[in-house]
């Protein structure tokens, strides 16, 4: 195995348990798009803390989870999951799977052409790729107020951002030119009701522009953020909504 890993934002498991189950929740049936069958080794892209993987290796799969958080692999590798440290966008292997699963990471890879070739590279023929993330137009107020706020504090957000949102379009070529076909591909719209609100989601999933900022300046840009977000995202009981859209595909090794 060869590669380098370096990571956009820190993740931390509790944290992550706490306010984003959902986004693994949401996940689950993707896990009967991939139909992974007893005895397949199956490789989780972004397994994060190993939610989905234990229910694929539940189903009697050999189960390898790649992550580039080492704090998230620990709780994926207490979970039995065999695990591998590495950034997806620069890795290689000579192990070979049966199927490939993927959710809600993708969107965190910069360049997501090189995730796909060397996912494509890990798989048998006519080895199967079921993925979900968040596609065009995903979380756009909220990626709006996040930048606009870090240029209040005068730094330039769109180019700290690490989220890529790709297009069905974009997204279809990219997997064609990486050597899949591609069997499903949609775009739906999920507005999705956040277990708690929008300063968790940030603090979550916002590590990136709260680390840029001075430590005294954080609850100040939250405030504001959480200030502008209100009247779009967040309804008269108090409950936030958040603007997701969501990218899911089936493909095929060639
Ligand atoms: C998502 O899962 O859609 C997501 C994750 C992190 C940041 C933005 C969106």
């Amino acid at each position: 195995m060869s590669g380098r890993v370096g990571e956009s934002q820190s993740w931390r498991p509790e944290e992550y348990g706490a306010n984003a189950r959902f986004v693994a929740d949401y996940g689950i049936d993707l896990i009967d798009d991939l139909n992974p069958l007893p005895g397949q080794r199956i490789v989780d892209i972004g397994c994060g803390d190993g939610y989905l993987s234990a229910r694929i290796k539940a189903r009697g799969c050999d189960v390898w989870g790649l992550d580039p958080s080492r704090e998230m692999l620990a709780a994926a590798q207490a979970q039995g999951i065999h695990v591998i440290h590495a950034d997806i966008a620069d890795f290689t292997t000579d192990l070979r799977f049966n199927g490939a699963f993927s959710n809600a990471a993708l969107h965190w890879v910069k360049d997501q052409q090189a995730a796909l070739r060397n996912i494509r590279a890990m798989l048998e023929p006519g080895a199967r790729f079921a993925g979900e993330l968040g596609g065009h137009g995903n979380v756009a107020a909220i990626a709006v107020a996040a930048n606009a706020v870090l240029g209040e504090f005068g730094i330039d957000g769109a180019a700290l951002m690490p989220w890529r949102f790709p297009t069905v379009r974009a997204f279809a070529a990219m997997l064609q030119t990486a050597g899949f076909t591609v069997e499903a591909i949609k775009l739906t719209p999920r507005p999705t009701i956040l277990p708690a609100d929008m300063k968790a989601w940030l603090k979550t999933f916002c590590d990136w522009a709260l680390a840029a900022l001075p430590e005294e300046k954080r609850d100040d840009y939250l405030d504001r953020v959480e200030a502008l977000l209100r009247p779009v995202l967040c309804d008269d009981a108090g409950v936030w909504t958040a603007d997701y859209v969501r990218l899911r595909f089936l493909a095929a090794a060639v």
